[in-house]
């Protein structure tokens, strides 16, 4: 048997919209394989009543068709299904790994993302990488033009996460169709500058970065408690807040040593609009 753990991820941070993506040290899900003569797939853990475990509905039995890899396979859920922390890409990306290392398939981890990716477009209806890049890369990464580019970098965040959900293709209803040039010069100069925070490890200019006046806007409307939590995030030290992927988990950037308050301040003002929440003080690595 054959164990991998695969990381929560982080896609678009505000001004990388279907570009960037990172990965996160926590939460994570664990999948585990063993060689069988047709695929069977079960999962236990977060949000696991909700994943289908036929492998014809299930992200992961679509990496293993794709690897011509039958295998029972059994999958932790760290990272819960609709929370924005790329949870079925942890699954595709892990199983990814794990057949191709258990059937001895010698692809490269950059060979392995359009695989896990089409496991993705089984439940998100469309194959985004910027999700299950980073799961399988780590750091940060950019997905542009059809290839990857991915550097490592290390940046403390906190990913809240409240109980409510928001499916992708909900938020993906709401991405407005065009943008007017000042927005689109405006979320490219935010663009650029994250993309040297993450360089230089530099949580303020990665914070800064985010800002996204095109697409963060529409989804944070569907997601109680937003500004609330912004807010709170900023006033207790947070360089930057956004929507994590679809939502609803919402990523604050931070400087090491303010992590701790802005989480607790994120809780708090999730709890005080009656919602529950759980945040992990995490970094992108
Ligand atoms: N870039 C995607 C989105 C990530 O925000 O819709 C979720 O797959």
């Amino acid at each position: 048997m054959l164990t991998v753990r695969a990381p929560a991820t982080s896609a678009n941070l505000g001004s990388g919209f279907d570009v960037f993506g990172v990965a996160l040290g926590t939460p994570a899900d664990v999948v585990r394989v063993e060689r069988a003569p047709e695929t069977t797939i079960s999962v236990t853990g977060a949000g696991s009543q909700y994943i289908p475990e036929d492998p014809k509905k299930n992200t992961v039995g679509a990496v293993a068709d794709a690897l011509d890899a039958p295998a029972r396979i059994r999958i932790d859920k760290g990272v819960r299904p609709s929370s924005g922390l790329g949870s079925s890409a942890a699954s595709a990306a892990g199983a990814a790994v794990a057949l191709n290392e258990l059937y001895d398939r010698g692809l490269t981890r950059e060979e392995l993302v359009p695989i896990a990716a089409e496991g993705e477009a089984l439940v998100s209806g469309e194959a985004h990488s910027d999700n299950v890049a980073p799961s399988l890369l780590g750091g940060f990464t950019v997905v542009a033009d059809g290839g990857i580019t991915q550097v490592d970098a290390s940046i403390p965040v906190v990913a809240c996460l409240p109980e409510t959900t928001v499916s992708t293709r909900d938020a993906r209803d709401v991405v407005p169709e065009h943008a007017s040039l000042d927005d689109v010069v405006d979320t490219v100069g935010h663009a650029a500058t994250l993309a040297v925070g993450m360089t230089r490890d530099d949580p303020e200019l990665v914070g800064r970065g985010m800002a996204d006046r095109i697409v963060t806007p529409e989804r944070t409307a569907l997601i109680e408690g937003y500004e609330r939590v912004r807010e709170a995030a900023l006033e207790a030290g947070a360089t930057g807040v956004t929507v994590s992927g679809a939502g609803p988990g919402i990523l604050a950037v931070c400087r090491g040593s303010s992590r701790r308050d802005v989480a607790a301040a994120m809780l708090e003002a999730f709890d005080s609009v009656g919602i529950e929440s759980r945040a992990y003080q995490t970094a992108v690595g």
